[in-house]
């Protein structure tokens, strides 16, 4: 008899897509290895996962959005949100009133949720108040800094969710401590390398860097967007100084980040620092581009989650500008190091100075987790008939 899982996939801003990709493309092989199409609608297969794609809205610009559905290949949304921006309570609100009408018309047995932004967490709560299973991909992370929304987002959706896939082992370590059952926690390594390794190919013969006129390492790539970075015009001044003087000796590419460009315009500092030599200020790039960057930088600075990784898998120095991290395997294993205001000149002449440590790859952070995780919904559906971690 043949058997069907519906899941109800999440994404909502520009860090999600990057994990949702894997997904997707593991459950069109799981449907295709057991006679289905790619989203599970065909006829007499043995088991079929069926999803429902469901985009928040969260983010919404063609390069906050679009821009990587293509890159990425990502199915087009089966349902747009169409939340928009907002205060935190605002488009939390929206997402849980628009989520909510989804879950009751789709009536899934699992949602899946990705990541730390506020659709991970909105959409969590609206499934577990349904009854509604819910699997957490990127679970367990902690920064310990309530003060970073992301972190709030980070231990609501992991105390509510029945399914925990953590990329490492001190996100397990955390659960535990938390006093999450350990049969709720599968460690099935980082979904966002997947996508790494499927694109980088592509993303180096794409030499984004000559477009700029720099060679290889004769730049420095940096992404700041932040509140806690560029919400004060202080802080803001302080980095653009730096980044300014930075430049009379590396080049700098800096995306900016609709925030961060809306702080530069109304602190006064955007037409100040677009006319500085070697200080680029773009628009925020696409997938290929971003990682054909990174991948040939001096180093990276940035406050990005996702990019402290890519910077591990990829060996280019990383310095995070953050008092902490959710990932503390980047800086142990990988190339990362936390910096401040105070210490960002003299760690930039460190790495400069080639004082930077080789890391290493961390374990399972293989291409391979899509799979693991499509693997073991598979087994737990189709083997059992009910969702029996608990
Ligand atoms: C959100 C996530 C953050 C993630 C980041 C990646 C939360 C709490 N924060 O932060 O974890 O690292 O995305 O980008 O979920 N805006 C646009 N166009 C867009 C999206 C946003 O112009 O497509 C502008 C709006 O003015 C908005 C501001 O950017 O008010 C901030 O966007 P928002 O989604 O609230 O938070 P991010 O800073 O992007």
């Amino acid at each position: 008899m043949s058997k069907e899982l519906k899941i109800v996939i999440v994404a909502g801003a520009r860090p999600n897509f990057m994990k949702i990709a894997p997904l997707t493309s593991a459950i069109k092989k799981f449907n295709n290895s057991e006679g289905a199409t790619s989203n599970g609608r065909s006829i007499n297969p043995k088991n079929v996962i069926r999803y429902v794609f469901v985009h928040t809205g969260q983010h919404y610009d063609v390069e906050m959005s679009e821009a990587f559905f293509r890159e990425l290949e990502l199915p087009d949304p089966d349902v747009n949100l169409e939340v928009g921006s907002g205060t935190h309570a605002v488009q939390t609100a929206n997402i849980i009133l628009r989520f909510e009408e989804v879950c009751l018309r789709e009536k899934p047995d699992l949602v899946v949720v990705v990541g730390d932004v506020n659709s991970t967490m909105a959409c969590t709560l609206v499934a577990c108040k349904l009854g509604i299973k819910v699997a957490h991909v990127e679970a367990g992370l902690r920064s310990f800094d309530r003060s970073m929304p992301e972190e709030i987002n980070r231990v609501i959706t992991d105390s509510l969710a029945d399914l925990l896939f953590t990329p490492s082992e001190d996100a397990d370590d955390n659960l535990l401590r938390e006093g999450v059952p350990i049969n709720k926690i599968k460690r099935v390594g980082n979904i966002m390398i997947d996508t790494l390794m499927g694109h980088l190919k592509e993303a180096r013969l794409g030499r984004p860097y000559e477009r700029y006129g720099f060679g290889e390492k004769r730049y420095a790539f940096v992404t700041l967007h932040r509140p806690s970075n560029v919400d004060s015009k202080d802080s803001l001044i302080l980095i653009m100084e730096y980044l300014t003087r930075l430049s009379q000796k590396l080049g700098v590419i800096f995306p900016v980040h609709p925030r961060t460009r809306s702080r530069l315009v109304q602190f006064g500092l955007w037409n100040i620092s677009n006319n500085s030599n070697g200080l680029i200020l773009s628009e925020p790039l696409g997938y290929h581009d971003t990682i054909g960057l990174v991948d040939k930088a001096r180093f990276v600075l940035t406050d990005s989650g996702g990019l402290q990784e890519e910077t591990t898998f990829l060996n280019v120095p990383c310095l995070t500008l953050r008092p902490n991290t959710e990932r503390p395997i980047t800086i142990t294993q990988g190339t990362n190091n936390l910096t401040s205001l105070d210490r960002l000149g003299q760690d930039i002449e460190d790495i400069m100075n080639g004082s930077n440590r080789k890391g290493i790859v961390p374990e399972l952070w293989d291409g391979h987790t899509a799979e693991r995780i499509i693997g073991i919904l598979s087994e737990l559906n189709f083997k059992n008939m009910e969702l029996s971690w608990q």
